[in-house]
């Protein structure tokens, strides 16, 4: 009985050493995972206040459960733990602050939805407002309620700051930018008003430069007239001179050659008489000195004509002016010169091109020397498309254009042709007695300067002429309408 009882007791025994065995091991393994717990919240707590963001987490009512050192820090704790128990409301933050944490929190937790960056400030312990971007996600527990916030926050307060300065420079810039706007505009306002001063001034100066520069050419021109009719008068007086004194000899000329010739047909008929009693070499003698002199009385006839034309020159008596219309006679003196040339040359042929204006109406005038100037412009345009026609083999058939037309108080009259034209130094001499391109015969050089008598001295009207050599010759002539005193 007594062993039965001992094994029985003996059992229990072995079995409470083994309870107290499984015990004690538990207590050990309860002991170890205290013990790793607490290491792990410590290397929890040491990570949470290196990290240099701030980490918070509160309960479902908005209450601290914890926080790491630096948030702990910014609210002015020693010790994270001390954050334990408190709201917002007892932390430095203004009331303001601490309100609107709160109602983040409470939409974080209702909407069961995290809530990032929100950029918001703080007033720090040491009384500082600081700028933070903070993150809320809500907390859950093992059924998914959500019992709780995490928060973490970032202090930007240096990044905010920076932009605002960038902002406030940007502002100042801008307001630089339109100010400098504004100025540019006034620069360019004040530019663009010089600039219409500038023209306005080198306008002024082109215009006086203008009337200058037309009173100087009308100067020259006044120059050179008077040059032109110094030279001329002068001219004048000795071509007078020359003829006069060379007038009377040639009529000597003229008249003994005359005579010779008669006394060779009366020795013509008395060798007639005594056909046989003269040698023949007589004979031939006579009959050389015969054409001698019918040549000596030829060019003694145009020596004497030159002459006339140089007396003619010089001492033209002044003719009367009278109204006459002026067409007419233009179309007369066109119609005259065609004639006489194509009574010398029947093959020749002009295009005639005529332009008048019925505008022009009468013209005070001297008839007979307006003619004869007229007259020698339209010779002098046949002679030259002729020469041309001659020198081309008539490829360019010859033409000659005269117009007339009323310009204020005088007629302007050109006359045209497509003959040989005359190069510009020539151009310069055309209107200087005995000036001639001519060969002899063909021409003396006195009838332009003839024309510019009767035109410019005699009518107050002007000569000029254009030309391009090889291709036409334009005379340009105005007479005035109204009559004009005659220069001396
Ligand atoms: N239409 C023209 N085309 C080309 N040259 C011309 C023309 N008219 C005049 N000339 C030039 O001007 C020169 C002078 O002309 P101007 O009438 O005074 O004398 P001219 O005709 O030679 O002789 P004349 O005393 O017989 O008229 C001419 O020889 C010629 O060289
Ligand atoms: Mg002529």
């Amino acid at each position: 009985m007594t062993s039965a009882l001992e094994q029985a007791l003996q059992a229990q025994v072995e079995e409470l050493k083994q309870e107290i065995a499984s015990l004690k091991e538990r207590a050990a393994a309860s002991q170890r995972v205290e013990s790793e717990l607490r290491q792990s919240r410590k290397m929890l707590q040491l990570m949470m206040d290196n990290i240099p963001q701030v980490v918070f987490w509160k309960d479902r009512h908005s209450t601290y459960v914890g926080c790491n050192q630096n948030f702990a820090t910014i609210a002015g704790l020693e010790r994270p733990e001390q954050i334990v128990g408190k709201v917002d409301q007892e932390l430095p933050w203004t009331q303001e602050e601490a309100d609107w944490y709160r109602k983040c929190d409470a939409q974080v937790m209702g909407d069961d939805e995290a809530w990032l960056q929100i950029t918001e400030s703080q007033t720090t312990a040491n009384g500082k407002q600081i700028w933070i971007n903070t993150n809320k996600v809500p907390l859950h527990d093992e059924h998914g309620q959500v019992v709780g916030i995490l928060g973490t926050a970032e202090d930007i307060t240096s990044h905010v700051l920076l932009q605002k300065e960038l902002r406030e420079k940007n502002a100042a810039l801008e307001s630089q930018t339109d100010a400098l706007a504004k100025v540019q505009r006034e620069l360019m306002k004040s530019n663009e008003e010089l600039e219409e001063r500038v023209r306005a001034r080198t306008q002024k100066i082109e215009d006086q430069n203008q009337q200058l520069s037309s009173a100087l050419a009308e100067l020259s021109n006044a120059q050179e007239q008077l040059i032109h009719a110094e030279k001329m008068a002068s001219l004048g007086m000795l071509t007078a001179g020359v003829a006069h004194e060379l007038k009377n000899p040639l009529n000597f000329v003229l008249n003994f050659s005359e005579l010779a010739i008669e006394f060779l047909s009366d020795l013509d008929e008395a060798m007639a008489a005594s056909v046989g009693q003269i040698p023949p070499p007589v004979g031939e003698v006579v009959g050389s000195l015969r054409e001698n002199m019918v040549r000596i009385r030829e060019h003694g006839a145009r020596a004497n004509d030159i002459i006339q034309t140089m007396l003619l020159h010089s001492r033209r008596a002044p003719g009367e002016r009278r109204p006459t219309p002026l067409n007419p006679l233009l179309t007369e003196c066109v119609q005259f010169a065609y004639q006489g040339f194509r009574t010398k040359d029947q093959a020749f042929n002009l295009a005639i091109h005529t332009d008048l204006d019925p505008a022009v109406g009468e013209v005070s005038l001297v008839k007979q020397s307006i003619s004869r100037a007229y007259l020698n412009i339209i010779n002098n345009a046949c002679y030259s498309v002729r020469e041309a026609q001659k020198q081309l083999r008539g490829s360019r058939p010859p033409e000659l254009w005269i117009s007339s037309r009323l310009r204020g108080d005088a007629v302007e009259i050109r006359v045209r042709d497509n003959g040989l034209g005359i190069s510009p130094e020539k151009l310069k001499r055309i209107f200087d007695p005995f000036f001639t391109t001519k060969p002899p015969g063909d021409g003396i050089g006195l009838g332009l300067s003839l024309c510019y008598d009767i035109i410019v001295k005699e009518h107050g009207g002007s000569m000029q002429m254009e030309s391009q050599e090889g291709a036409y010759a334009e005379m340009i002539t105005t007479l005035p309408c109204k009559p004009v005193e005659k220069s001396p």
